[in-house]
């Protein structure tokens, strides 16, 4: 694939196809992997239903066909049926990426109404107690199956999302099983990512080699014995093969998030960058910030690569891997992703990898005020 625009060039970058709506951060659930940035955005900085009707219908006029209605939890927002007709009308498939709390029949109908093609239920866990327990709320698994039960009835799409850890991973095979009951169409098993909430609860959360490799056999087992049935997704965990991930297909090569303020970014995680300085939908047109902001080329394409993956003969594969984790683990985000085996930093990864497990630390919860703010720099004397 060719890569697109870099920075300088007055050749426009390919359309992206996809939107991540990250409607608010608010959510009932509190989970310690969450992709949310660790400072979140409050209520009442969040995008109006005509801001997000305007961010839609732009994303349609600029080649987006895609996107998921996430947060937080999208259900909380009250206009969110609007919002889904309004990428409708835009032309946008439409997936609801939810917990499932929150959701009954007739909130359901209303949402389907309006267009709504899709639902992806996030699950912890397929015990409930270890699911409640990982996702911090009494409850929530209750609530999942029987979200689960209503959009099977109406007749819509259903995949599940299971962030992999530590805590499930040994129970992948009871999560198909779940998966199967709930009728689910599809199961993205997706192994956690170790940065923001991710990398704050890495102790508690980071699997052995052994508890992957039996988790990857047991899908793979399943995947053969269940073609046709069900659609299993492995989403593969970076820190223990030595292979960077294609991070979002590459740097603003295919597809955009769009933060609960307005704030665009190429990546949900970005916003953890410094000197990124991300542009907003209340600033800029959404094909300006595509085509033309520095924050989307900044990573985009080859040239700003150094060594090692300046000239690498995998770097229009994995595009130098995930910008937001070389920064968290390096301080310098533009420097070869640690997973990869050929980055200098490549310790940062194989030694927690590989080192031992103690007793694993209780999670620190997502909720807002759970980090403490940096504190203000220090006024300049005179
Ligand atoms: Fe990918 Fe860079 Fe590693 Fe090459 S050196 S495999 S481009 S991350
Ligand atoms: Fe930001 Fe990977 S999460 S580039």
């Amino acid at each position: 694939m060719t890569t697109p625009v870099n920075p300088g060039s007055v050749v426009a970058p390919a359309p992206p196809w996809a939107l991540l709506a990250e409607l608010t951060h608010a959510c009932p659930l509190h989970c310690p992997y969450c992709s949310n940035p660790l400072e979140l955005a409050r209520r009442s900085a969040e995008l109006s239903t005509d801001e997000w009707t305007d961010v839609l219908r732009q994303a349609g006029e600029l080649g987006v066909v895609h996107t998921h209605l996430s947060g937080g939890e999208p259900l909380l927002r009250p206009d969110l049926e609007r919002i889904v007709a309004a990428a409708e009308a835009a032309g946008i498939y439409t997936q609801l990426v939810t917990s499932g709390t929150g959701l009954d029949e007739t909130r359901l109908a209303a949402l389907t109404g309006a267009g709504l093609r899709s639902v992806q239920l996030s699950v912890q866990h397929a015990d409930p107690g270890a699911n409640d327990r990982i996702a911090g709320r009494p409850a929530s698994f209750a609530a999942k199956e029987r979200a689960a039960a209503l959009v099977r009835r109406a007749g819509v799409p259903l995949g599940l999302n299971v962030v992999l850890h530590r805590d499930n991973l040994d129970a992948v095979d009871a999560v198909i099983e779940l998966g199967l009951a709930w009728g689910a169409d599809r199961i993205e098993l997706a192994n956690a990512q170790f940065y923001g909430w991710g990398l704050l609860n890495r102790a508690a959360l980071l699997p052995t080699r052994d508890q992957l490799a039996r988790a990857r056999e047991t899908v793979e087992r399943r995947r053969e014995e269940l073609a046709g049935r069900i659609d299993l997704v492995w989403v593969v965990p970076d820190y223990f093969d030595g292979v960077a991930k294609p991070c979002m297909g590459g740097w603003g090569a295919v597809s955009l998030t769009v933060a609960p303020d307005g704030t665009v970014l190429p990546c949900p995680a970005a916003a953890s960058l410094p000197d990124l300085n991300p542009p907003n939908v209340r600033d800029h047109r959404l094909a300006w910030i595509w085509q033309r902001s520095p924050a989307f080329d900044r990573f985009r394409g080859t040239d700003w690569m150094t060594g090692p993956c300046r000239g690498c003969p995998r770097q229009e594969e994995d595009f130098g891997g995930c910008r937001c984790q070389a920064f968290a683990l390096t301080g310098d985000a533009a420097r070869t992703d640690p997973a990869c085996a050929l980055s200098p930093d490549h310790h940062l990864v194989r030694e927690p990898a590989d080192g031992d497990r103690p007793e694993a630390p209780p999670y620190v919860y997502r909720r807002p005020g759970a980090v403490p703010a940096p504190a203000p720099a220090p006024a300049p004397t005179v």
